[in-house]
């Protein structure tokens, strides 16, 4: 038997379809992929060379456990520039990406019997992060018709005698939605308030298409005080296999976080950490060249499924996914053996009919929608969408 802690984390329901659109790949059948979590387009090469440097120059030992200086540096820079928030380095960690970073800020933050609030729809991650240190999910519900927001009510509502911390996602994955600076003041305003860490999620920063990104950490010096600021390389700069993450946040709780790495990992990847810095202290222009591709996509998918009949989709402000909701088909759907949500027989219908890959949405705490990324080529999305599109009729 493995350890209790592990019980509480599921299966994942994307496994089985996505084992299954691997399988279908692997058998020659041309299955498009709105499943993918990462960007399509390969790291820019200036900082591919500052990798290569970093090993030519033997740049391949250890490093300090939470980060070399230089990109300390670098993202102290970065939020200073970008967010207009000013931290010193010693209240900066660099982690083996966003997701090492929330793991090891819930367990410097979360105690066994803590409740940390997580909005649905939400990440996969989330509530396995948290129960991984013994914590306990809040999962508090928002509205479609309010962008999948949280209201701070909803926050008001949900906070109890043993509640820890807040986790926030924006722009949100799976929704792609943002907040406004209003709302996410009156969030922050609250936690404040009731004593609460904000675990601010930030890895879409970038990716917004219509409004200015606000930093939570921004909102001011109470806010500030209060929260961890979480944000990467991965997505910004198509980095997701390099394995960089980062935190700003109190110096104290920087410091646990930094014991935490220097006995599970010792380092991070000194020569990721070289490129990290080349992405973030470099110029900025890729950046911008991939937003605009991914302006341009999100437009087209957002139309393309506004205009079939019977999809629901709003529109996502960023991230690079759609959450259509896909309610008014689950009663025509062929009938099914054993008891799976509809959110899963669906996908497994287009996934069978259209040969398209997506997300069930019950994945997220959603189970009215599905998740499509369009981190894809526009010519492969126009083709997956005209084949969602006939299934969807066919039903
Ligand atoms: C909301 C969110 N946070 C964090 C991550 C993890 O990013 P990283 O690859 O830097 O660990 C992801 C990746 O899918 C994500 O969607």
């Amino acid at each position: 038997m493995v350890a209790k802690r592990l019980a509480l984390i599921g299966e994942s329901e994307t496994l089985a379809i996505s084992a299954k659109a691997k399988a279908m790949k692997a058998a020659g059948i041309a299955v498009v992929d709105f499943s993918l979590g990462e960007p399509d387009l390969p790291t820019p090469d200036p900082i591919k060379a500052a990798g290569k440097r970093a090993i030519e120059e033997n740049f391949t030992r250890y490093t300090q456990a939470p980060g070399i200086p230089e990109l300390k540096q670098a993202i102290v820079d970065k939020l200073a520039r970008d967010n207009g928030v000013v931290y010193q380095t010693d209240e900066v960690i660099v982690s083996a990406g966003a997701k090492h970073s929330l793991f090891n800020a819930c367990m410097a933050l979360v105690d066994p019997g803590d409740e940390v609030i997580v909005p649905a729809p939400y990440w996969l991650s989330y509530p396995a992060l948290v129960h991984l240190v013994g914590g306990v999910p809040r999962i508090v519900q928002t509205a479609e018709a309010d962008d999948f927001l949280l209201t701070p009510a909803a926050l008001e509502a949900a906070i109890g005698p043993a509640t820890r911390a807040l986790l926030l996602n924006n722009p949100s994955n799976p929704t792609g939605m943002a907040y406004s600076r209003e709302r996410l003041a009156a969030l922050a305003e609250i936690a404040v308030a009731r004593g609460l860490w904000i675990i601010a999620d930030e890895i879409y920063e970038k990716m917004l298409y219509d409004a200015a990104f606000v930093c939570t950490a921004a909102l001011g010096e109470a806010v500030r005080q209060r929260t961890l600021t979480v944000n990467g390389v991965s997505k910004s700069y198509c980095m997701t296999g390099w394995r960089i993450g980062y935190t700003a946040g109190p110096r104290d709780v920087i410091a646990a976080m930094t014991k935490v790495q220097s006995q599970t990992t010792s380092s991070i990847c000194s020569i990721a950490q070289k490129a990290a810095v080349e992405a973030l202290a470099g110029d900025q222009g890729a950046v911008a060249r991939m937003v605009e591709v991914f302006r341009e996509r999100r437009d087209r998918v957002v139309a393309r499924l506004q205009a079939m009949p019977g999809v629901r989709c709003r529109k996502p402000a960023g991230a690079f996914y759609v959450f259509p909701n896909v309610t008014a088909f689950y009663e025509r759907l062929p009938a099914a053996a054993e008891k799976t949500h509809p959110s899963v027989r669906l996908a497994d219908y287009l996934l069978e009919e259209a040969h398209a890959a997506v997300v069930p949405g019950i994945a997220f705490g959603a189970g009215d929608h599905i998740r499509l990324s369009y981190a894809t080529g526009l010519e492969e999305l126009d083709r997956g969408l005209h084949r969602i599109d006939k299934a969807l009729a066919r039903l």
